[in-house]
């Protein structure tokens, strides 16, 4: 037996949240974002539960060819596009489309003698200020694209910094009041929106939206719970108990000796630390489900185990499973305990957890 520690894809939880997004946002196409090993995800595992999107958003380009090479047609889009000359051949060749953000890529485009045509993603810089071209150099940029015969279809793009936001709808109706200032004259396709703009703001749907998170089950809404948006959680991350200790009051657990038994209490031992990609500053307190009941983490996160309190989980015991996300146990929810994001947890996971489906 090997230890028994897993990550659990739910391919039908993939396809639900794929067609939430549909219902969202009824009128644009779908480019999934598939990038980081589809947040942890496993890349061709997710095109294919993804593959009646119409397009992948990716940011490295092996992954992408490896995309074309399983015989994905779709759309796929580099979106920090290309960084040297000589990967120019590779998105001609494979057909890939390239997000340009900077003057060096335009340079490059230019030197290059293109046999076939690309397609590219302007983007525009309305306020995240991480990349894209200025207002004031935007238009020049696209300019120098549309004289440039090798360049097919051109679409204009942005991102935005804080529509996760819901307390404040200023700053998403600035950058789009910006964009929609800089393309107003321009009869090109647009794409703007990751989950959270694709759940909240429907005026920034345009052409293409781009959902990350949401695709994998997780609320991009600190105050929406991923079940109030209709999203299954994609991916559950199990264990076992492997060992159970019977404290005193007084006895500690675990490295540093940082959590202190106030009474008689049992400890499960968890397979399960940071070297699977359980977040080593978890801290004390941080939900867990042992035998389907929801319990904490107590003290230090080591290497290959945790913790876990079973003063109210008395049926458990060594072989007892053990849900660290998913299933049952949100991954915002532990995110949030350990001061972190879902994307984090989500992406974390190493190569020693086995993937299942
Ligand atoms: C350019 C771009 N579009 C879309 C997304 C998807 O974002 P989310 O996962 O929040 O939906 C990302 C993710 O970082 C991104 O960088």
């Amino acid at each position: 037996m090997s230890r028994p520690i897993n990550a659990l894809i739910d391919l039908s939880a993939l396809k639900h949240n794929l067609s939430v997004v549909r219902r969202y946002a009824k009128c644009a196409r779908v480019m999934a974002v598939i990038k980081a090993d589809a947040y942890g995800h496993g890349l061709l595992r997710a095109a294919e539960a993804f593959s009646s999107a119409d397009g992948f958003a990716i940011l490295e380009i092996d992954a992408a060819i490896h995309l074309r090479e399983a015989g994905y047609q779709h759309t796929i889009l580099l979106i920090e596009g290309f960084f040297s000359k000589s990967e120019l051949e590779l998105f001609e060749r494979y057909q890939l489309s390239a997000v340009i953000h900077n003057s060096k890529q335009l340079q490059m485009l230019s030197a290059y003698k293109l046999s076939g045509k690309l397609n590219v993603f302007l983007k525009l810089n309305t306020g995240m200020n991480r990349l894209g071209f200025t207002p004031e150099q935007f238009l020049k940029a696209l300019e120098t694209l549309q004289s440039n015969s090798a360049i097919d279809q051109i679409t204009l793009m942005t991102h935005f910094a804080c529509a996760d936001n819901r307390n404040d709808r200023k700053e998403v109706i600035e950058q789009l009041q910006c964009f929609n200032s800089v393309v107003t004259n321009y009869d090109l396709p647009c794409s703007l929106a990751n989950s959270a703009a694709t759940l909240q703001y429907p005026e920034t749907h345009a052409d293409w939206v781009r959902p990350g998170i949401m695709l994998y089950g997780a609320s991009p809404f600190s105050d929406i719970s991923a079940s109030e948006l209709d999203l299954r959680p994609s991916m559950t991350f199990t264990s076992e108990i492997i060992a159970v200790q019977n404290l005193n009051a007084g006895d500690t657990v675990g490295y540093g000796q940082t959590f202190c038994a106030k009474q008689i209490m049992r400890v499960g031992i968890v397979a399960g630390g940071y070297a699977d990609g359980y977040p080593r500053h978890a801290p004390t307190g941080t939900p867990v489900l042992v035998n389907g009941v929801r319990t904490r983490i107590i003290g230090r996160v080591s290497m290959d185990m945790l913790h876990v309190d079973l003063s109210k989980v008395a049926n458990a015991g060594i072989g007892s499973p053990v849900v660290f996300w998913g299933k049952g146990m949100p991954v915002e929810e532990v995110a949030q305990a350990a001061g972190t994001i879902s994307y984090d947890l989500l992406c974390s996971l190493t190569q020693r957890v086995k993937i299942k489906t």
